[in-house]
């Protein structure tokens, strides 16, 4: 087994104070990476910091809304100004504002765009500019969603927001490639704040709470689990057994780790000289008509009562 030791690398990982992005900065710093902290909340900010720095490794905290070039170059400058450099970026700060479309409001927009994709955006550039000057490569690990890869009910903001990030990844992979920047997508599944609220999922959170293990039909099924189950992705990543990993989405979850596939085009018809709307609806039916493609994130499986 190879063993992934992180020791001497630097990182940033956005909205860590809690959930997923603590336990990022758990997993990084236990092999070996020094980590930024950040979040909009400066208690469980600080308490991340506490937690990581008692379990023997080494983090601050930088208070900032992600979502403004700013704040980015803020992390960025932090990590240089603490630890001489910068290595590894995981931009997780998310929020939710769901709402049906014709419900939502410019306000519910724009602030999920902000966060996520903007925050991941301006996060991201002022990394690459870092990680080019120090020339030694480097890690960005942006943070899709299953609504991002298939839409979801209600995710208007969020799922344009989600998909923009996976495609990020597959351009930034390319953009970075020669600097040796490896640039995925992961697609995390977990019971925190942002979950726990999903009705059919509330009863198995409150028993995992409460000291009881998940089903096994959630943990590999579902793919869901608690946010440590996600982290050991990030340290991965980060290493040096993922260098060749690059433009990718990886789903995480529970006891599941899986590839997604990206857009491809599954169907073609042609007409010599070009289509009219006549011919299209003659040949639609039996050609690429016959391939639609389902959208939304299947509904969880529960084993039979
Ligand atoms: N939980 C899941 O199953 C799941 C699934 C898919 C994707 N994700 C994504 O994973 C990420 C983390 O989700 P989570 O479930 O841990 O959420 P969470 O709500 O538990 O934690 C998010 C953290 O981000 C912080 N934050 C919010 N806005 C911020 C900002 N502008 N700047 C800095 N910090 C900010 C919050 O204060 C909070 O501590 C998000 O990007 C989310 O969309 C989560």
């Amino acid at each position: 087994m190879p063993s992934i030791d992180l020791t001497g690398k630097a990182a940033v990982v956005t909205g860590s104070g809690r959930g997923l992005g603590l336990a990022y900065a758990h997993a990084l710093a236990a092999h070996g990476a020094s980590v930024v902290v950040n979040d909009i909340d400066e208690a469980v900010a600080e308490a991340a910091v506490k937690s990581i720095t008692e379990a023997g490794g080494t983090a601050v905290a930088e208070v900032v809304p992600v979502g403004t070039t700013e704040a980015a170059e803020r992390l960025v400058n932090r990590a240089v100004e603490e630890f001489g450099r910068l290595d590894i970026l995981v931009t997780n700060a998310g929020i939710l504002r769901d709402k049906v479309l014709w419900k939502m409001t410019d306000e519910d927009f724009d602030a999920v765009i902000t966060t996520h994709l903007k925050g991941t955006f301006t996060c991201a550039r002022a990394a690459a500019v870092r990680m080019r000057e120090q020339g030694e490569g480097g890690t960005l690990i942006l943070v899709g969603s299953p609504a991002g890869q298939r839409g979801n009910f209600g995710q208007t903001n969020y799922a344009a927001a989600k998909a923009g990030i996976a495609a990020f990844a597959r351009t930034w992979s390319m953009e970075l490639g020669r600097a040796n920047i490896t640039v995925n997508a992961i697609v995390p599944v977990a019971a925190t704040a942002m979950t726990e609220t999903i009705p059919a999922f509330a009863p198995y959170i409150e028993a995992m709470k409460n000291g009881e293990p998940l089903p096994d039909f959630l943990r590999k099924g579902e793919g869901f689990g608690t946010p440590e189950d996600c982290a050991a992705l990030v340290p991965f990543l980060a290493s040096e057994a993922a260098r060749g990993v690059t433009g990718q989405a990886i789903g995480v979850g529970g006891d599941k780790v899986a590839l997604w596939s990206h857009p491809h085009e599954i169907a073609a018809v042609y007409a010599d000289g070009g289509w009219t709307p006549d011919t299209l609806a003659d040949v639609w039916p039996t050609s690429v008509g016959a391939e639609l493609q389902s959208v939304g994130i299947p509904a969880p499986k529960f084993p039979e009562a």
